[in-house]
């Protein structure tokens, strides 16, 4: 019995105990005669300021860890990020990590690596439809709660709150979780008069131009009085509150967040925007780099979720959120030294 066929032996003898669930890589590592195993990143973007993070802390941890990494980025396009997959196949990465742009489109590059036998993790964003390997994420339907409940919390006594809310890409799964976790708090506030949405779009790619029109658009339907813009991160919460200040609103309407960027810190120690989600990057990317190794080493890995992507209930790893005020800027972002205080509140 070779080594592999043991642990996972053992690993499911695991999941019977403890009801966890195993993922496992595919066949033989791309390149046996590689010394450090080689991993693929294949990105969809660069232009937030979140996804250069990410690739460059999943980088540090990846090599720190022993392994090589190739990252690709699609600049937004489906056709561009299914040839940056194709390449790295061809370069025998021995495990693919994936953030999609459309996560239904990216479906193709997992079966593209499973014919190669290379396994796959997807990153941040959920690919649907395929029998993917792992999914790492945040808790991303907790997202759209802490962001509703703040508002939810700042609805007038006596009065109602009246919303714009600007949703992020709809080729994003996650979009859909964050509007999935507003609506649970936000559909009853609605249903009893509490609440009253006056605008909603989505914000085509999550670009901040989109929300600014989407804002712009919504002003010129139904003028300045409204109390609140639920932006779904802080990109698109830039794009809004842009057109807010050529209103000469900024700062009067409360605006939410997401990704806890350094522009939006700053707006936050400023006051124009009200809150933002911390999401640990550092966690994410660290816990991407060990699992992706796992992967490459053909070593089975111990999720303790599930999330079902419409073909199969994907092994998944949900990481914990932080709820960012100008109160708790410090006591977050800053202590966890995702931001220097110097720069927040320059
Ligand atoms: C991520 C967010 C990000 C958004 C736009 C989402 O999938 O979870 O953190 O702000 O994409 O890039």
């Amino acid at each position: 019995m070779n080594v592999r066929v043991l642990l996972v032996i053992v690993s499911c003898a695991l999941s019977v105990v403890t009801g966890l669930v195993i993922a496992r890589g595919g066949s033989t590592a791309g390149s046996s005669m590689r010394q450090r195993p080689l991993i693929g990143l294949s990105m969809d973007t660069l232009k937030e300021e979140r996804w250069q993070i990410d690739r460059d802390l999943f980088t540090k941890a990846t090599q720190n860890a022993g392994a090589d990494v190739l990252v690709q980025s699609a600049n937004s396009n489906d056709t561009v990020q299914l040839q940056n997959v194709e390449s790295l196949i061809t370069q025998k990465v021995d495990a693919l990590v994936i953030i999609p742009h459309d996560g239904a489109a990216m479906s193709k590059a997992v079966d593209l690596a499973h014919q190669a036998g290379i396994p796959v993790l997807s990153y941040d964003r959920l690919i649907t439809g395929c029998d993917l390997d792992l999914y790492l994420t945040f808790d991303n339907v907790k997202v759209g709660e802490l962001q509703a409940r703040f508002l939810a919390d700042r609805i007038p006594q006596d009065g109602k709150l009246r919303l714009i809310r600007i949703y992020g890409a709809k080729t994003d799964n996650n979009a859909r979780l964050f509007k999935q976790g507003q609506d649970n708090i936000l559909n009853p506030l609605i249903a009893a008069g509490k609440v009253e949405v006056l605008f909603e779009d989505w914000a085509e790619d999550w670009k901040p131009e989109n929300a600014k029109k989407i804002t712009n658009a919504a002003i010129t339907k139904i003028g300045p009085n409204f109390d609140a813009i639920l932006a779904s991160n802080d990109g698109t919460a830039g794009g809004a509150i842009q057109a807010l200040t050529e209103e000469g609103l900024a700062g009067k309407i409360t605006v939410t967040g997401q990704d806890a960027d350094l522009a939006a810190c700053q707006r936050i120690a400023q006051g124009t925007q009200a809150m933002t989600v911390y999401k640990p990057i550092q966690s994410i990317a660290t816990k991407a780099a060990e699992l992706a190794l796992k992967l490459a080493r053909r070593k089975p890995v111990v999720a303790r979720d599930t999330v079902h992507n419409g073909r199969i209930d994907v092994p998944s790893v949900l990481l914990g959120i932080v709820s960012v005020t100008k109160q708790s800027l410090r006591d977050t972002v800053v202590k966890d030294g995702f931001r220097k205080e110097i720069e927040v509140f320059q």
